[in-house]
């Protein structure tokens, strides 16, 4: 038989709820010479709103009483506290009871008049495996919250970001519906950047000015409970509001409950995270408002990085910028090349139906693809007469210089091929490697072309711009040589279509 714990003080608080005076004044005094905190009640009313403000680690519970039975109790406890292991007391040994109290739940039964070991011994099991039981749900909370703050704080961009927090939100309290939002003072709207479980049911952009439940986030960043019905089991440890329509914008169809919570970081709101029950999902516990709290604090650090990180990006292109347009400025036969040649890449490429990605490494590209001519002398590039060989190794330099510029900066990576390699050609014979033009993405096949494409339109020092058809004749010749003829065919399309802005101007 297992021995007792001595009279340590033990810190477990005990609820004793019997209707008879005696057994509860008996159970009280042996339970604190024991050790543990004890308080009794005399019903089932009178213990339900004990453990409404009070922390409970085990119920002693008589099955019989007046008004609603222990059995009944023992069924509503189990449903709102469901980690407080109860111990079932009869005063009428049968095995009927006993598999009935069992059956329904409880830790443990004892048959009164019980010995002092036997109902210390009950407990003592009981709170044991409650210890355990909150060990291994500790642990596996530990893990998995781990994985969460990884998966956050090594999402690539903010698309991922809003996806992983809200799919952590979900799996870690069994709800189905969630979206994340972001504020845009600006306008006064929340800016819905990811929403997942479900059909929107309103726009998602919504005015946010006026709804209450909004305006207690703002002003106490703390989560707020929204909920259909008067008594919410949580209400005291989290701010409960009765859900009305005019409370919050709605963005799905409000089922059951609904909590909000703040992504705020220091003194500025950054929006905010709602996760909703439907009327089939249990209620929000105490661990769920626990763990939303963390994924929240964490969403809103990652939200807060991303954001510093984006303004950085924006700063470091803008430098880039800066010395495209100095450049040009210093070499009056190249002013608006830059330009002109994103602007006809983005053309050609939105023409050829490019993705996205593809896009945005165009964009990037052809913005920065010359930057390496800050390492060419400024004699050299606006030299009028015809350049020397060693000239002209010079020039042919400017790629190679321009990655060396560019390959340190991580965020920039995506346009090295395009600033490497937009001299190369089809068939091997370009500048700076010589590469075989057919292994280089299409991307750079593009830029190649309308990079050429605007020289020839343009002024230089040794020539005038070249005539429309005598372009359009040189392209076509060199398709399939220097240039990718699929590009050629949809660029001279756009030429013959008239789509090509400033054409005629500038040839
Ligand atoms: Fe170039």
């Amino acid at each position: 038989m297992k021995e007792l714990d001595t009279k340590t003080a033990r810190r477990e608080r005990i609820l004793v709820v019997d209707d008879s005076t005696s057994v509860r004044g008996f159970l009280e005094d042996l339970l604190k010479e024991e050790g543990y905190r004890a308080a009794s009640v005399p019903d089932a009313d009178a213990a339900l709103d004990f453990l409404r403000s009070n922390v409970v680690e085990l119920m002693l519970l008589d099955i019989k009483m007046p008004g609603r039975s222990g059995m009944e109790l023992l069924k509503q406890v189990q449903l709102l506290y469901p980690e407080v292991p109860v111990i079932m007391m009869t005063g009428y040994a049968s095995l009927d009871s006993a598999r009935e109290a069992i059956l329904a739940g409880s830790a443990d039964y004892v048959f009164k008049p019980f010995r002092n070991e036997e109902i210390l011994l009950s407990i003592c099991n009981a709170l044991d495996r409650l210890r355990i039981k909150r060990e291994n749900i500790r642990l596996k909370e530990t893990i998995s919250l781990f994985n969460v703050s990884e998966a956050i704080a090594s999402s690539v961009n903010s698309d991922s970001l809003h996806q992983i927090v809200l799919m952590s939100a979900l799996s870690q309290t069994r709800s189905t519906r969630a979206a994340l939002c972001v504020f845009d003072d600006s306008k006064r709207v929340l800016d819905v950047r990811a929403i997942l479980g479900g059909e929107v049911s309103r726009p998602l952009r919504p005015n946010y000015v006026g709804y209450p439940a909004v305006d207690f986030i703002m002003q106490n960043n703390k989560p707020l409970l929204l909920y259909t019905g008067k008594d919410h089991p949580l209400a005291g440890e989290v701010d409960v509001l009765e859900y009305k329509p005019a409370i919050f914008p709605e963005m799905f169809p409000f089922e059951k409950e609904m909590v909000l919570f703040p992504l705020k970081i220091r003194n500025s709101m950054l929006g905010l995270i709602l996760i909703s029950k439907r009327a089939a999902e249990d209620g929000f516990t105490r661990s769920d408002i626990q763990v939303l709290s963390i994924i929240s604090n964490q969403a809103a650090v990652a939200l807060h990085n991303s954001r510093l990180m984006k303004d950085l990006e924006r700063g470091y292109m803008n430098t880039l910028l800066s010395l495209n347009l100095v450049l040009e400025a210093k070499h009056p036969y190249t002013r608006g090349h830059t330009q002109r040649v994103t602007q006809y890449s983005l053309m050609v490429a939105k023409a050829m139906s490019l993705g996205e990605e593809d896009l945005r490494t165009i964009r990037d590209g052809a913005t920065l693809h010359d930057i390496g001519k800050v390492g060419v002398s400024e004699e050299i590039l606006n030299k009028k007469t015809k350049l020397s060989d060693d000239e002209m190794q010079q020039i042919r330099r400017h790629p190679t210089i321009g990655d060396e510029i560019i390959s340190p900066i991580r965020f920039l990576a995506h346009t090295r091929p395009i600033i490497r390699h937009h001299h190369e050609r089809i068939d091997g014979k370009g500048w700076p490697d010589g590469v075989d033009g057919r292994n280089l993405p299409l991307t750079v096949r593009l830029v190649s072309v309308t990079d050429a494409f605007d020289a020839m339109t343009s002024m230089r020092p040794y020539r005038q711009p070249l005539s429309y058809d005598r372009i359009c004749e040189e392209v076509t010749q060199n398709s399939g040589t220097q240039f990718d003829p699929d590009v050629v065919e949809v660029m001279l399309k756009l030429i013959r279509e008239g789509r090509v802005e400033n054409f005629e101007q500038t040839a």
